[in-house]
């Protein structure tokens, strides 16, 4: 029995073999690799920061804009403000992007109530003012509602608005004679009541998430 104290006594002083040293290690290891994520981390906000906020913390989506709607009024930015709006960019020769995107546009502020289509602004900007004339909006956005509001103007108006919403469009044309097409950016803008913007969806977002986050805008 008695030669058991010095042998616990010596375990006890004596480093443990690699396990002091792996568990110091380790820490170290720990406390480095958490830098390490911090920076990443940190790098990823500074991409996402740098993305959706200004250096006033103003949203570099969206901005000041005049164009034109389906009835042939001058509109601006300022029209929409007092309701929290939607907008998506596209062109009414679209074969399926678009019109799914309106159609789904409409279903998500269905679902807010029957009267919510006067309480929230759905705006359709084309990207193919060539074509998409205030009367040939006019005509296609009696599909998908009555209170859909359709914006053209001159390529610079249209090319000005995209820029500011950050929206890709490139005119492409068809190789059998067909209509041209626009290849465009298929995104929702979610602005609040003051115009500022709040989010995007895509056109594969659910309706019921788009209308959950119009909600308390309201
Ligand atoms: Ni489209």
């Amino acid at each position: 029995m008695k030669s058991l104290t010095p042998l616990v006594t010596a375990n006890r002083l004596a480093p443990v073999p690699g396990g002091g040293h792996v568990a110091a290690m380790s820490r170290a290891a720990k406390i480095a690799l958490a830098a390490w994520i911090a920076v990443l981390v940190g790098f990823a906000g500074w991409i996402v920061v740098d993305f959706s906020r200004t250096d006033s913390g103003a949203p570099a989506i969206g901005g000041p804009f005049s164009l034109t709607d389906q009835n042939g009024k001058r509109v601006t930015d300022a029209d929409f403000k007092g309701k929290p709006t939607l907008i998506y960019f596209g062109f009414t020769y679209c074969p399926d992007v678009c019109p799914t995107s309106l159609l789904l546009m409409q279903t998500a502020v269905e679902q807010l109530g029957k009267d919510a289509d006067q309480k929230v602004n759905r705006v359709f900007i084309t990207v193919d003012p060539e074509r998409d004339t205030p009367a040939a909006l006019k005509d296609y956005l009696g599909n998908f509602g009555a209170t859909m509001v359709g914006l053209t103007g001159t390529p610079q108006e249209i090319a000005a608005v995209a820029k500011a919403y950050r929206v890709y469009y490139k005119k492409v044309e068809s190789k059998d004679g067909a209509p041209y097409l626009v290849d465009h950016s298929s995104i929702f803008y979610l602005l609040d009541r003051r115009g500022r913007f709040v989010r995007h969806f895509t056109h594969q977002s659910k309706a019921e998430d788009i209308a959950a986050a119009i909600k308390p805008l309201l």
